[in-house]
């Protein structure tokens, strides 16, 4: 009999998402529990995406402009390249699923650093795309020398996580360069920036002051982090525009809601909003910088809304003793980071009580 799933489907391991509030609470009879695991913004969404929002919604009976006309015109205003370069999707995580299905082939092989952000692997499969995964070097750090090293003729895509997810870590602009050359232009470098907006380190670049000179890299940005959008859905990516016409063949016509397209036009204009996000988490990224090793963690140097501390333990044990506390934080065991948690920059308030069931913990 033939099989009801194809091997990839069957063998797929899914994507475990951060423990839900509601459902910790429920699990061990707590209240107000807090949640430092999907790197979320601890200051809400933007107020003038709300207010969007509420007014949008009015008009949810009628389906979506299926081109985001004004938000695609904003966007490629605000970010300054043309509305031809823009493809907007439910998430960034849907131009990742977008990319492969319009660009790859079951034959193609799809370049991964073994660790990072776990939808590209996860979308792979689901895509029945083999998938080939380089390790980290010392120091949580992508490799990207032995990432170019490791392309072959077969491969067609690259997604590279810069600040990299549950990392923190980040490449230079040099190091991106020195990459771009050494790949052959027909592979497609997916630069995933969804942190781009919390990097405070001159040598980074985004994949939007590139694009033109290598037409092979496309730049992928969330609002769901620094505009606080998670729930909305709402990424975008930038690449050239005859990659984007292809992608705009196959993606749904109705990929972004009423709601999402008004959410993301005020979004862009709450400049107040994103800069009070950008100075929560620096002061955030400090505290934990401080504290943390004070309880024997080490931590990378983070570029993102998150802290990635390896507490030479089995960090599972911590994640499970942080819950009963009315923490949520996230385990990397599955990842090949037995011994880290990967901690999301909360409000002051929330980034203390962490430190505190930490200290009690390990006390
Ligand atoms: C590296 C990276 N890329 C993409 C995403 C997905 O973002 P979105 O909410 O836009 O789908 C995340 C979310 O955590 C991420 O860490």
């Amino acid at each position: 009999m033939r099989p009801l799933v194809p091997t990839h489907v069957e063998t797929l391991k899914p994507y475990v998402p951060g423990k839900p509030i509601e459902e910790t609470e429920r699990e061990f009879g707590l209240k107000g529990v807090i949640k430092l695991a999907s790197n979320e913004n601890p200051l809400g969404p933007s107020p003038r995406a709300v207010e969007a929002m509420r007014t949008a919604s009015a008009a949810t009976h009628l389906y979506p402009d299926a081109t985001s006309f004004h938000l695609v015109r904003k966007l490629a205003a605000h970010v300054g390249v043309r509305p031809e370069e823009v493809v907007l999707g439910c998430g960034s995580n849907e131009l990742i699923e977008l990319l492969i299905r319009t660009f790859t082939t079951p034959e193609d092989e799809i370049l991964l650093c073994k660790g990072s952000f776990s939808a590209y692997r996860i979308s792979a499969q689901a895509h029945g795309r083999p998938f080939v995964e380089v390790p980290m070097k010392a120091g949580y750090q992508y490799d990207l020398e032995a990432m170019a090293k490791a392309v072959t003729p077969r491969t067609r895509m690259v997604f590279l996580a810069n600040p990299d997810n549950p990392t923190g870590t980040a490449f230079s602009r040099a190091a991106l360069e020195q990459f771009l050359a050494a790949v052959p232009a027909e592979v497609l470098v997916v630069h995933d920036e969804a942190y781009f907006e919390f990097v405070d380190w001159p040598e980074y670049a985004s994949g939007v002051e590139l694009f033109r000179k290598h037409p092979n890299l496309v730049a992928l940005r969330t609002f769901s982090k620094i505009h606080g959008l998670a729930g909305v859905r709402l990424g975008y990516g930038i690449m050239d525009a005859k990659l984007a016409a292809y992608v705009h063949r196959t993606r749904m016509p109705f990929n972004l809601t009423v709601v999402a397209q008004a959410a993301g036009m005020a979004a862009l204009e709450d400049t107040e909003h994103v800069k009070r996000t950008r100075e929560n988490n620096r002061l955030g990224l400090r505290y934990y910088a401080e504290e943390l090793p004070k309880l024997g963690a080490t931590l990378t140097h983070s570029h993102a809304n998150f802290v990635f501390a390896d507490f030479h333990r089995p960090a599972v044990e911590l994640y499970e003793l942080l819950l009963r506390k009315g923490v949520i934080v996230r385990p990397f065991a599955s990842q090949g980071f037995p011994t880290c948690l990967r901690i999301s920059v909360g409000t002051p308030a929330e980034n203390e009580r962490c430190v505190r069931a930490l200290k009690e913990i390990l006390s």
